[in-house]
């Protein structure tokens, strides 16, 4: 068991850069090769040891509690044309020995609120924040997650996922800076949501993968609205960091930004690249095709 249960995931988003797509379903099922969005970030927590999937969804978000929850007749008739593989694959969306728990988040009122909406189910320890639009694939090694959970290990303090990006767009992120402490670790000294390029710390930006001590709770209760007229997490952290220490930790992997057209489109084409099933045949297409 890992040392970090619980896993939340803020759901509750409006996904306005897909529309029409998701105008009745949530963005977080919009399929990925040949799996919704949510899986993958929900498949790294399970792996990563975590028991509790807590959930904070909002309007439109009820296909992701079905696809979480157990489809008696799908797995019947599937049972019955003894589709074993595919029944299989159907049961182990979840395991059974992880909890799924669900939170609406009635009013959208950004990521720090939806995080402060996981209190009731997360308590009194050190929690995972997962965004699921930030698809990170590592083949073959562990997951951002699960690297992050071993920094925590050794740290005892809330770590933050990060990478470097083009400065340029540093107004797409929360941006910390701090002084580095190993090839792939420093300390938070200073994190700031979406800020101009001009006014940004670094060019290390904030990936949707947190680990946060309980102690963030207090802090979004007093946080007030922020960049985008939004309560921010990032503005909690950089009050929790006065009191705490935190870390940067920059992940080994790939990061897709599903959140937007070209990096969901991007994700698709390297996972089918990576995928068992379809790989040769992908390859071949993408061979062939003219792009003039
Ligand atoms: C959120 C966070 C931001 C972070 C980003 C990562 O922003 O507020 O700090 O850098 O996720 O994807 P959003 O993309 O929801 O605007």
């Amino acid at each position: 068991m890992s040392s970090i249960r619980i896993a939340v995931f803020p759901v509750a988003g409006l996904g306005t850069r897909f529309l029409p797509a998701t105008k009745a379903i949530a963005k977080e099922m919009l399929t990925v090769v040949d799996k919704p969005l949510i899986q993958y970030a929900t498949e790294e927590a399970v792996a990563a040891g975590m028991d509790t999937l807590v959930f904070i969804v909002g309007r439109t978000k009820n296909a992701i509690i079905d696809h979480y929850d157990k489809a008696y007749e799908l797995e019947t008739e599937l049972s019955l044309r003894n589709k074993d593989a595919i029944l299989k694959m159907v049961q182990e969306v979840v395991p059974s020995s992880v909890n799924c728990v669900f939170i609406r988040q009635s009013e959208a009122l950004g990521l720090g609120h939806a995080v402060l909406c996981a209190e009731p189910a997360v308590g009194n320890e050190p929690f995972a924040v997962l965004l699921p639009d930030d698809l990170i694939y590592n083949k073959g090694g562990a997951s951002c997650i699960q690297q992050m959970v071993e920094v925590y290990d050794e740290k005892q303090a809330s770590i933050i996922g990060t990478q470097t990006v083009a400065i340029t767009d540093s107004d797409k992120y929360g941006m910390v800076a701090g002084p580095k402490l190993a090839d792939n670790l420093a300390r938070v000294d200073e994190i700031v949501e979406k800020p101009s390029p001009a006014e940004a710390p670094s060019d290390q930006a904030v990936v949707g993968r947190y680990i946060l001590t309980p102690g963030i709770f207090n802090k979004l209760r007093t946080t007030e609205r922020g960049a985008g007229n939004e309560i921010q997490l990032t503005d909690a952290i950089a009050e929790l960091r006065k009191t705490e220490e935190i870390f940067a930790y920059s992940f080994e992997g790939r990061r897709f930004d599903c959140g937007s057209k070209i990096g969901y489109l991007e994700a698709n084409v390297e996972i089918a690249l990576q995928h068992d099933e379809m790989a040769d045949d992908f390859k071949q297409y993408l061979k062939n095709l003219n792009l003039d």
